[in-house]
């Protein structure tokens, strides 16, 4: 067992490289499988996410070698279609394998990737959106059996919300298919953008990503490319969390202010001065915080919940009451607690969660509780007095490249310790 140790009270500063996007990478590396022949990603992250994706192609019979962020694929013809019970387990957004296997293959047999520490996460519009593009599925006993012997065809898929990954999977499950697709209310992630460029570049036909109407005509066969995976926007937003909780100045290098548009805003309220340029983003702050008035979270382009946070953890020491409502997740509040044993003074019910700014927090021993509240008790413990002792980093692995090493590069005092 790991745990991360941070002494909170320097001021951050330097510059830092943004990580490679974790929810571009998964999704691309399952697009890998729809392609013949030798596939490159670039700036993919080192994350145990990662790894599992990598693990998931292996089973399925592909070639996958990691060299640092570097990962080539080779998908074998035939490629297996049954993901085993062991990884789907290990990385609950693998259901993003179901489109690619079924658009390559025909047929696909996974278990349902369940509840996860964010609250219930149904699949019900994947399986909707594929039923109607031809496939046959049966749930039993938690094992999803996917089939379409004579292959997908296109349909007009409207969507009742525009959920990220069940785009993804439509998107994926259409690039191959008989006829034209037509995703309605399609998520304009930038993902989802980012998505359908490494498709494109595998001779994919797809038009309107990162509008709320995405068209993908079907092609016979995709080839492999070459493809660097775009930068984290949710890195780049928790740094910029860890750069006004310390009061620091850094400069972001890859960050892009496009796809940070609802979140800039919400820094320059706090009272951070952000210039951004092509390809990075500068942030300083000097002094206390300013409270913000209200958050929202929404699908993009609104402010994203997985910067929801890290965001409220600057907030719990900025000066007045800030307020967040947050409209994606059912379950992601367990952060607060955490933040509590530190000092801090939040209420949440439902939605809704009230930050009584304090003038300071106090290093505590504290708990992970998922990815991005486990990066939240990182960005509190940078702005707290004395030591923090964070357990359960395993959630922070998933998704930040060594954080320690990240933060140390920037001034602070922090290390991963094994008990
Ligand atoms: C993706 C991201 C996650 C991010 C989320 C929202 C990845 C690997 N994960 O998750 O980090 O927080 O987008 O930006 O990219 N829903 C249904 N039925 C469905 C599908 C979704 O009810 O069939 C609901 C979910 O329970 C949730 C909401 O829709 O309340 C949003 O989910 P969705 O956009 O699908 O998120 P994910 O793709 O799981």
């Amino acid at each position: 067992m790991q745990k991360l140790v941070i002494e909170g009270g320097n001021r951050l500063s330097g510059e830092l490289n943004i990580q490679g996007a974790k929810n571009s990478a998964l999704p691309l590396l399952a697009a890998c499988i729809l392609a013949d022949g030798e596939t490159m990603l670039h700036n993919c992250p080192r994350l145990s996410d990662v790894y599992a994706a990598c693990r998931i192609l292996g089973s399925l019979g592909c070639e996958c070698k990691a060299d640092v962020n570097d990962i080539t694929v080779k998908a074998l013809s035939p490629c297996g279609c049954c993901v085993p019970d062991e990884l789907m387990r290990e990385m609950r957004s693998s259901i993003v394998f179901l489109g690619a296997v079924l658009g390559r293959v025909g047929e696909c047999s996974l278990s349902f990737p369940g509840g996860c520490e964010l609250g219930p996460r149904p699949i019900d519009m994947h399986l909707a959106a594929l039923r109607k593009m031809g496939a046959e599925i049966t749930e039993r006993y938690g094992l999803l059996h996917c089939v379409c012997k004579s292959g997908l065809r296109g349909a007009d898929i409207n969507l009742g919300f525009p959920s990220v990954g069940a785009t993804e999977n439509v998107m994926l499950a259409a690039v191959r298919a008989r006829g034209v697709t037509r995703i309605l209310n399609a998520a304009r992630e930038p993902e989802i953008t980012d998505l359908a460029q490494f498709l494109k570049c595998c001779g994919a036909r797809i038009t309107g990503e990162g509008s709320g109407a995405v068209t993908v005509e079907g092609v016979e066969k995709l080839h492999g490319c070459e493809y660097s995976v775009m930068p984290d926007r949710i890195a780049a937003a928790t740094m910029m969390s860890a750069a006004a909780v310390t009061g620091g100045e850094l400069e972001l290098i890859g960050a892009r202010a496009s796809d940070l548009g609802a979140v800039i805003p919400v820094f320059e309220e706090m009272g951070c001065r952000i210039y951004t340029y092509s390809d990075r983003l500068y942030i300083s702050r000097r002094g206390q915080l300013s409270a913000v008035s209200l958050i929202r979270t929404m699908p993009y382009p609104g402010f994203p919940t997985d910067a929801q946070a890290p965001v409220m953890a600057a907030l719990a020491t900025a000066c007045g009451t800030s307020m967040i409502v947050e409209n994606i997740f059912e379950n992601r509040y367990r952060h607060v607690d955490e933040l509590a044993r530190m000092g801090a003074s939040i209420k949440a019910e439902g939605k809704v969660a009230v930050i009584d700014g304090v003038p300071r927090l106090y290093g505590a021993k504290v708990r992970a509780m998922d990815l991005r509240g486990g990066a939240a008790l990182a960005v509190a413990a940078l702005g707290a007095e004395g030591i923090t002792e964070i357990s359960d980093i395993k959630y922070i692995d998933r998704g930040y490249e060594s954080l320690e090493s990240q933060l140390r590069a920037l001034g602070a005092k922090a290390r991963r310790e094994s008990f």
